[in-house]
């Protein structure tokens, strides 16, 4: 019996994570878009930035695309989660494509206030990674009054039109602690900088963070499941080192987990990002649990019960199945 070893290794399972709201809704959207108006259903961009989810999907008949043009005439194209611009609607309207959007709500708030903000005349201020695709999204609903800001460090080299007449807006998955801290160096330079209305960092992005700052301190080595392209997952794991873990790993599945990561290790922290089924996480416990990390205490640090309802193009006769 192993017992002595398996009461000193234990398992911080952080609580919430895996999937949010936007990204339910959105896989939902894709399979209910096969079953109602069968296969091939084309998705621009991965509908979610998790590869199982992605392979999950094809392997059901979702054809994924980069652009428009690549989709035939006429044929069911569903917008991923993370938004376009109105040039890419405008383009799939152009090929008489059935456009089904699956943007999380939470973007397309964004995307509101940078249309508000544009007509009003302001120059917005958009803090996000350039190249992801929410900012490609967000930046195309107002590209000649939006400039991307990529971290603290771009506040110096920004050149804006009127100092007094700018507001900030931001990707909804980014660190929150990096996010305030580029807020602040950008009112330091520009001391009349409107602040958006509302939070545009998304509640799960920002109740993941949480919970991982208070499994961090006392893990030994913490794991986040997610993909290498999934904004939030990759936050997850600089919080989780900004916080004292000793050190962090991102894996898709549970079979990348090496052994040497284990040495000398009594406490793992387990979190998993927005775009996460639970599946991946519960391979991973599996996993520790054979390695010895069997005694599993959840941290939780907020309950989440939000829902969204199914794309408008899809809630005819699927009304409340999301
Ligand atoms: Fe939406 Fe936030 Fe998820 S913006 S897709 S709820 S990570």
């Amino acid at each position: 019996r192993d017992e002595p070893v398996a009461g000193a290794k234990r398992v911080l399972l952080a609580a919430p994570r895996g999937y949010c709201a936007g990204v339910d809704r959105a896989v939902v959207a894709v399979e209910k878009a096969l079953e109602h108006f069968g296969e091939p259903v084309y998705v621009r961009k991965q509908i979610v930035h998790n590869v199982h989810v992605v392979s999950e999907l094809e392997q059901r008949g979702a054809i994924f695309v980069d652009e428009v043009d690549e989709v035939p005439e006429g044929a069911h194209l569903v917008f991923s989660a993370h938004g376009v611009s109105p040039a890419v609607v405008a383009g799939a309207a152009a090929r008489g494509l059935q456009a089904i959007d699956a943007t999380c709500p939470l973007v397309t708030k964004v995307h509101r206030e940078a249309t508000r903000f544009a007509g009003q005349g302001r120059q917005i201020l958009l803090i996000g990674h350039a190249g992801h695709e929410e900012v490609e999204g967000t930046m195309g609903q107002a590209p000649e009054r939006t400039i991307l800001v990529n971290s603290p460090a771009d506040v110096d080299l920004l050149e804006v039109d009127d100092p007094e007449n700018l507001v900030w807006i931001s990707q909804t998955t980014l660190s929150v602690d990096e996010t305030m801290e580029t807020v602040r160096r950008l009112r330091e330079r520009f001391p009349h900088l409107q602040d958006p209305p509302s939070d545009d960092i998304c509640y799960a992005t920002q109740n993941r963070q949480v919970a991982i700052k208070k499994v961090a301190p006392d893990a030994d080595l913490v794991i986040v499941v997610g993909s290498a392209n999934s904004s939030n997952s990759v936050r997850l794991v600089e919080v989780a080192l900004e916080r004292g873990a000793r050190t962090a790993h991102r894996i898709d599945y549970a079979d990348e987990i090496q052994q040497a990561w284990l040495d000398g290790v009594r406490t793992v922290g387990v979190s998993s990002g927005a775009s996460v089924p639970e599946v991946l996480v519960q391979e991973v416990l599996e996993q520790l649990a054979d390695a010895g990390y069997r005694d599993i205490e959840e941290v939780r640090t907020a309950e989440e019960d939000l829902m969204f309802s199914l794309p408008k193009e899809l809630r005819h006769d699927t009304s409340g199945t999301a």
